[in-house]
């Protein structure tokens, strides 16, 4: 697991990094950002980093295959020896996919030889406050238009650096979805099938931390970004033990379809996901109908609501509030579509089961909810 990672809270991150570089005797960096990087607030700062380095940022948000192999093209050519990741979920998980593959061969497709761990240095710099995927030891890539899970212990970044100031230049609507991924995947870890002790400490912490501070965070206080950057690690660190479930499973459909954001798109799911696992505690199949039914009401009791019930209602009201003036033209025809576009067997850690039916109709009230 990721107990050998570092994680460094700071609002001093470009010393940490040069600290960091030293210590490994560290010569020349690959450095992974995106489009965000020169808005930072301490972009001049990483610019001074202590050793040479060489930027790679030719990817998109939904990072293709094939603009990893250029990343790892660089990697060699540079003979860079570790990299910084500094930026959203994609360009980390951009720099995870090219240290994992830098010393693999080129001769066949990376994506179906076996993984080995190397000693490739990576350092992961979160840009916002959503995915964890600093901690975290997935990454997604898309190969011919389909999104493939590259998973491997060893892409865990050494260090995770947790500068609140990388959140003060986030447009606020992205500040919103970010944080809502967060959310799910703290409440999705928790009643996941593959939860254990110690990631439901963690799911905790970061429900409770962003119960506590998201208007502080959306004010963009120092407190709030601070509380929320942490948040989202401790949600990534909880995924990171048990992966996600159905509302995840059921929103990059509506990503790569609708083009809606991440962490909106699975919270859009997440209420009705909830809603239907309430009524069909019964059906459960992993826990308990008590003690799912103790898990939803732990959650509940989080989100500072009296029950299950009355938190399903809670997060589709702050759904309402928050994304008010954002509308998102769904058409209730791809229901269809989008429940065959749902890979069953990544249902299989979600506490209750979800068959194609069930899907399609989950979809019709998400897209009805949502038309409103
Ligand atoms: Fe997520």
């Amino acid at each position: 697991m990721n107990k050998e990672q570092k994680i460094i809270i700071s609002t001093n991150s470009a010393e940490k990094i040069n600290a960091i570089v030293k210590e490994h005797g560290i010569k020349k960096l690959l450095l992974v950002c995106d489009s965000s990087f020169g808005f930072l607030e301490p972009h001049e700062e990483y610019e001074k980093i202590s050793v040479p380095y060489v930027i790679f940022n030719e990817f998109t948000s939904n990072p293709l295959y094939a603009d990893v192999c250029k990343g790892v093209e660089l990697f060699r050519q540079e003979k860079c020896d570790a990299i910084l990741a500094i930026g959203g979920g994609s360009a980390i998980d951009v720099a995870k996919c090219i240290k994992l593959f830098c010393k693999m061969p080129d001769s066949e497709s990376y994506l179906t030889q076996e993984y080995k761990e190397n000693d490739v240095l990576l350092i992961g710099v979160p840009t916002t406050s959503g995915t964890g995927s600093e901690s975290t030891r997935y990454a997604v890539v898309y190969y011919k238009g389909q999104k493939q899970s590259v998973t491997h212990e060893s892409i865990v970044p050494s260090y995770a650096l947790l500068d609140r100031r990388n959140l003060n230049t986030l447009p606020v609507y992205q500040k919103k979805c970010t944080m809502l991924d967060a959310l799910c995947q703290g409440i999705e870890s928790w009643w996941s099938i593959n939860a254990n002790e110690e990631s439901r400490v963690y799911s905790k912490k970061a429900i409770e931390l962003i119960m506590e501070n998201k208007e502080n965070y959306l004010e963009n206080t120092d407190q709030g970004n601070e509380a929320m950057m942490l948040a989202a690690n401790y949600a990534g660190r909880a995924i990171n033990i048990t992966q996600t479930t159905a509302a995840h499973a059921m929103s990059y459909k509506l990503t790569s379809l609708y083009k809606v954001p991440h962490g909106r798109a699975a919270f859009m799911c997440l209420p009705r996901v909830w809603n239907y696992m309430l009524c069909h505690t019964d059906q459960s199949q992993y826990y308990a109908q008590e003690e799912l039914e103790k898990i939803f009401n732990d959650i509940a009791a989080v989100l500072k609501c009296s029950n299950a019930k009355q938190a399903v209602v809670y997060l589709e009201e702050l759904e309402q509030e928050l994304f008010e003036k954002d509308s998102v033209n769904f058409n209730v025809t791809d229901a269809e579509l989008l429940s065959k576009s749902v890979n069953v067997t990544r249902l299989k850690n979600n506490p209750v089961k979800l068959n194609e039916d069930t899907l399609h109709h989950l979809y019709i009230e998400i897209i009805q909810r949502t038309a409103k």
